[in-house]
């Protein structure tokens, strides 16, 4: 068979490890070839592709970003891209696709598999929030590498008599922020699922500081959201996919907790820090036994599927099912963190 390989959305740390992995056990065990797709769908629209085999996927396994390159491309957003798709996979000769990417993505690939496209879809994002899989790979590694920064950052809390306010990534899901704030012995964590009052915010610091220090780390994900008619939040642009260009809820907690203490309040905000560099040994096993778990599947003819972790196994879930709904922070896991604030 010839099968491209695509990578969309955000780069991810663990996903060269999954084109590793598919291509070397697709060609060393089923003789398969493989077509690697740049950009994302907008390499599969135009037909811009490069040659994948077991020698050119050598040494990839621990490298972060995407050999195949990224982007947010969304074919339906154009009235000929359906079709633009097609006729490449057509021309090139390709029997079948395995598309990695998040929600918007599999999306996509959800909406071709029902057009009659063979593809089969492995879940990505560092955001943790598919709901069809108990985690994608580069969850672990943007969390590790969160918790290294606030670590760091409780030095200078600590030595200041600082509020060191911390922006993770999470758009709409505050994993990150959940895991990385209380891995990392965070005072407060907000999350886009939970609105927050921000004199709850101040009241829980001044709780802590009432032995006359002023030293707290505050985690907030950056699509967080203050309750109505609390704070103003700046509108940016949007995606391809339709969603806000994020950022700037960090500094607004810094400069509200400020405002109202009078403390030294600093913001960091990780960004894109935290989705960049090696994947951590749990990300690169998730990635390859999903890669291997999605050239099975090719394989196989199961076609319209998702590769998916439950419990320790890789099973198959329908690609309608992988993008139903977001996987986000459910109430009692909030809870817990709220154990620690304050
Ligand atoms: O892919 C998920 C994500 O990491 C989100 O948490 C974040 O909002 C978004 O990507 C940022 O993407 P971009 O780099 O395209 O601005």
């Amino acid at each position: 068979m010839r099968i491209g390989i695509l990578t969309g959305g955000g780069d991810c740390p663990g996903l060269n490890a999954v084109i590793r992995a598919v291509v070397r056990k697709g060609e060393a065990e089923h003789g398969h070839e493989f077509v690697g797709f740049l950009h994302g769908w907008r390499g599969v629209m135009e037909g811009e592709t490069i040659p994948l085999s077991i020698d050119t996927t050598r040494g990839i396994l621990a490298r972060g970003g995407t050999i195949l390159l990224s982007s947010r491309t969304n074919p339906y957003r154009s009235e000929d891209g359906p079709t633009q798709v097609r006729a490449t996979l057509a021309r090139l000769g390709i029997d079948a696709l395995i598309a990695i990417g998040g929600e918007d993505t599999l999306g996509v690939a959800r909406r071709l598999g029902e057009e009659g496209v063979a593809v089969v879809g492995v879940p990505k994002t560092i955001d943790n929030d598919l709901s069809a899989t108990d985690v994608t790979f580069g969850f672990d590694t943007a969390v590790q590498t969160a918790v290294d920064a606030i670590d760091r950052l409780h030095t200078t809390a600590e030595s200041h008599d600082r509020v060191m306010v911390v922006e993770v990534m999470g758009r709409h899901a505050g994993w990150i922020a959940l895991h990385s704030g209380m891995a990392g012995g965070a005072n407060v964590v907000l999350i886009p699922e939970r609105p927050f009052d921000i004199d709850e915010v101040v009241a829980h610091l001044e709780a802590r500081h009432g032995d006359g220090r002023h030293s707290s780390i505050v985690v907030v994900a950056e699509g967080a959201t203050p309750k109505e008619g609390t704070l103003a939040l700046q509108a940016g642009g949007v995606d391809d996919f339709g969603h806000a260009r994020l950022g700037g809820i960090g500094n607004l907690v810094t400069d509200a907790i400020a405002a109202r203490t009078g403390w030294d309040t600093r913001a960091t905000i990780l960004g894109h820090v935290i989705r960049g560099g090696t994947p951590t040994a749990y990300d690169r096993m998730l990635a390859t036994r999903f890669g291997l778990g999605a050239i099975d599947a090719v394989d196989d003819g199961d076609f319209g599927v998702m590769v998916a972790l439950r419990g320790t196994d890789i099973v198959r879930v329908p690609l309608a099912d992988a993008v139903a709904e977001l996987k986000t922070v459910p109430p009692e896991r909030y809870a817990e963190a709220e154990v620690f604030f304050g």
